[in-house]
């Protein structure tokens, strides 16, 4: 069973800037609702019981996002206001659920992830990316289901531009297991053109085992002088683990670049 979920939050929004330049980017608001909560639906959705925020000094307005109980209260007290006391109550519930860890040093994702290794206990756990949306349809709750089938590590993806495959994560095809779901060769983290084995990028939704943390402990820094999940999880696929890519269903939106960050607005007021 998947109970537990990891969110990279101490990313510095380079890509959002000026936006982010004294705002985390993940409670900028999309449609109303800051980005990070959509994500927090899509956990809670899936079942997941216990998530794990990787923040630093610089994002601590996260914290203090669902830790603001005084103001809210102080507010409810003066006036019985109907959509703040659900939007109070939706926020201490997110609360209960939220564990904090800090990255510091801005060393990449699997740094970051190595950070949350004292408080997963499972054999697997849930992690998500929230630059990546995925609305309609909760792409972690099919990956769960996947992963019950299979016995297996769960990555999403979804077809990109050939001229754009140096943006992502990309994936070798083993072979394809049905029309949603292919088992993965190798992966690898923001390829040239020349170099990409496919167009199918790897979309911030993974469930990984425990494991991980072995490889991420002696994982040397890669693309771009950072530690990358993706180089420890092909470590894991050389190693024969099983790992599916799956195309998911929904609609998917790109929160972390400022021309995506634009259109989701406008996409998600449509869904
Ligand atoms: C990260 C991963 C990349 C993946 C992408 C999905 O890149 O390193 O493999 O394709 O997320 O959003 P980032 O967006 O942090 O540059």
């Amino acid at each position: 069973m998947i109970k537990q979920a990891i969110i990279p939050l101490a990313g510095l929004g380079t890509r959002l800037l000026p936006l982010t330049s004294v705002f985390p980017k993940e409670l900028l608001p999309i449609n109303g609702k800051p980005g990070l909560e959509y994500i927090l639906d899509e956990c809670v959705d899936a079942g997941i019981n216990e998530i794990i925020f990787i923040i630093s000094k610089k994002k601590k307005l996260i914290k203090k996002y669902f830790y603001n109980d005084i103001f809210f209260k102080r507010i409810l007290k003066k006036k019985k206001d109907k959509r703040l006391k659900y939007e109070y109550n939706k926020i201490l519930k997110f609360k209960k659920k939220i564990k904090f860890v800090y990255q510091n040093k801005p060393l990449g994702t699997g740094d970051a992830v190595l950070k949350a290794k004292k408080f997963i206990t499972g054999s697997h756990f849930l992690m998500l990316f929230p630059d990546d949306l995925i609305m309609k349809k909760n792409c972690s709750k099919d990956m769960i289901t996947i992963h019950k089938k299979f016995k297996c590590s769960v990555m999403a993806s979804m077809k990109v531009k050939k001229n754009n495959v140096n943006r992502w994560g990309i994936y070798s095809v083993n072979k394809k297991i049905n029309k949603q779901n292919f088992l993965i060769k190798d992966v690898i983290e923001k390829p040239n053109i020349n170099d990409a084995p496919s167009t199918n990028a790897v979309i911030g939704r993974y469930i990984l085992p425990r494991n991980i943390f072995s490889k991420l402990k002696k994982q040397i820094k890669g693309k771009g002088g950072e530690i990358h999940i993706t180089d420890s999880i092909r470590k894991l696929i050389f190693e024969n683990y099983k790992f599916v890519g799956h195309n998911f269903a929904g609609k998917y939106l790109d929160c972390g670049t400022m021309n995506g960050y634009i259109k989701s607005s406008l996409e998600i007021s449509k869904v």
